[in-house]
């Protein structure tokens, strides 16, 4: 374990703008941050030409264990998630069994502090009669809804049912929103289908907007905060942009703002069916747009991983899901380098509003005092995404060939050097992310 580390002539992202200067971190903390520093460190980097940012907190990923453990478990995810920048995770319930009671909580915490290479936390699901757990089990990011259903079997789909949960407790409420009912009917219609672009006519933007029009009107009746994951409609959008309300935000992932159809189909077909659906490219912008105005807040990967053999399964049986976490800071850096935004507002979606959303203690920002997680990363160097390259068990990308200009050099938790240029530094161990 390493006591101190000193890293010199860096580009620091910092919450007030980019300063060159060192950053020093001792016994798991940032120490100082200054121009010039001459404390004596174990390790001493030279990191001149490189960006040192806040590590990625990213606050939806899906590892699966318990339950099939060959797709991912919490290390190989963990794994996954440090050679990509990312220094903590919030992890799905869906696992199985779904993380619902006490009990499986208890489960995965243990397992995580024995194996996770990254800091972690995990959701807690909601059910239609779990309502007591959702309101004492400890130190969770938050309750997670299956408004509509995926990968697993949580759902609690009818506004009758979802009432209970908004109208008690506190905890932040994180929704998958997708009108079941309608996802259910097109399921039906399309039972023959063999054409992977239908998966957005099945899981349609009619059905998206009218889940998330619901649940913004529960959290504002319920005065309960309400996090919309991955949007996926310019419908959504727009509604949230006219609609603003201090209870209700929103995230997007980077295969929603990347990919579109039917061209994505085309090329991949099952590869990029994921739940809620990659759409057509009118969507794709509004995605951006929303990004880049503040109606969407923050970013997650949703890395679901599946492995090839499952998503070669006819379309309407392939499984929804990609893998995604240890590439979400890579394309956001390439996007960052063609001039979409810039490494502070990069920073933001991916630490630092992560963070404040779901209070987090001492995280998400480079500052003195605060937790010594780190994202290295080399804008002008090059990654080309490949298969060999994938440390995931599901073992492919969708962006595999894609030539990524930005690339994450070095991933710090908790002041040890976890990741370095393509190796994983195993003996380094996450903790247990601490909500305020
Ligand atoms: O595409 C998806 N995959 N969407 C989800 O909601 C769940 C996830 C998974 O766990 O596979
Ligand atoms: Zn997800």
């Amino acid at each position: 374990m390493i006591e101190s580390a000193l890293f010199k002539n860096a580009s620091l992202v910092l919450p007030n703008g980019i300063k060159e200067g060192d950053i020093f971190i001792q016994n798991g903390k940032i120490h100082s941050i200054g121009p010039s520093l001459s404390h004596s460190a174990e390790l001493e980097i030279d990191a001149k030409g490189l960006v040192i940012m806040p590590g990625m907190i990213d606050s939806h990923v899906h590892f699966r264990e318990p339950g099939p453990t060959y797709k991912e478990t919490i290390e190989s995810g963990s794994r996954a998630a440090v050679s990509g920048g990312v220094t903590s995770f919030f992890e799905m319930p869906n696992t199985n069994p779904s993380t619902t009671t006490l009990e499986e909580m208890a489960n995965k915490k243990q397992i995580a502090s024995q194996t996770s290479l990254a800091n972690y936390a995990f959701y807690i699901g909601a059910t239609p009669d779990n309502l007591e757990v959702l309101n004492t089990v400890e130190n969770v990011p938050g309750i997670k809804i299956y408004v509509g259903s995926s990968t697993g079997s949580l759902l609690v789909a009818d506004r009758e049912q979802l009432i209970p949960i908004f109208e008690n407790g506190d905890r932040i409420i994180s929704v998958h929103s997708e009108d079941e009912q309608m996802v259910q009917d097109a399921t039906q219609q399309f039972a023959d289908s063999t054409t992977p672009s239908d998966h957005y006519r099945i899981r349609s933007t009619e059905a998206a907007i009218k889940c998330t029009k619901m649940l913004h009107g529960l959290a504002n009746d319920y005065k309960r905060r309400l996090h919309i994951l991955h949007l996926t409609t310019a419908d959504e959008v727009c509604f949230l942009r006219e609609n603003p309300s201090s209870y209700v935000t929103s995230e997007v992932c980077p295969h929603h703002l990347s990919l579109y159809g039917p061209d994505a189909y085309d090329r991949l077909g099952n590869l990029v069916k994921v739940n809620p659906p990659i759409r057509e490219k009118h969507h794709t912008d509004e995605l951006w747009k929303g990004l880049l105005d503040g109606t969407i807040d923050c970013i997650g990967s949703d890395h679901a991983p599946h492995t090839l053999e499952d998503k070669d399964k006819p379309f309407m049986q392939a499984p929804s899901g990609m893998p995604l976490v240890e590439l979400s800071v890579r394309l956001l850096l390439h996007y960052m380098n063609q001039g979409r935004f810039t490494l502070s507002q990069l920073s933001h979606w991916i630490s630092a509003k992560p963070a404040q959303l779901f209070g987090i203690h001492s995280k998400g920002v480079l500052k003195e005092g605060f937790d010594a997680d780190l994202c290295i990363v080399d804008t002008n160097a090059t990654y080309t995404v490949s298969r060999s390259s994938v440390v995931s068990k599901a073992g492919w990308s969708a962006f595999e060939g894609s030539e990524l200009k930005g690339n994450v050099v070095m991933t710090i938790v908790n002041g040890q050097l976890v990741y370095r240029e393509g190796d994983i530094l195993e003996s380094v161990k996450g903790q247990e992310i601490r909500f305020n």
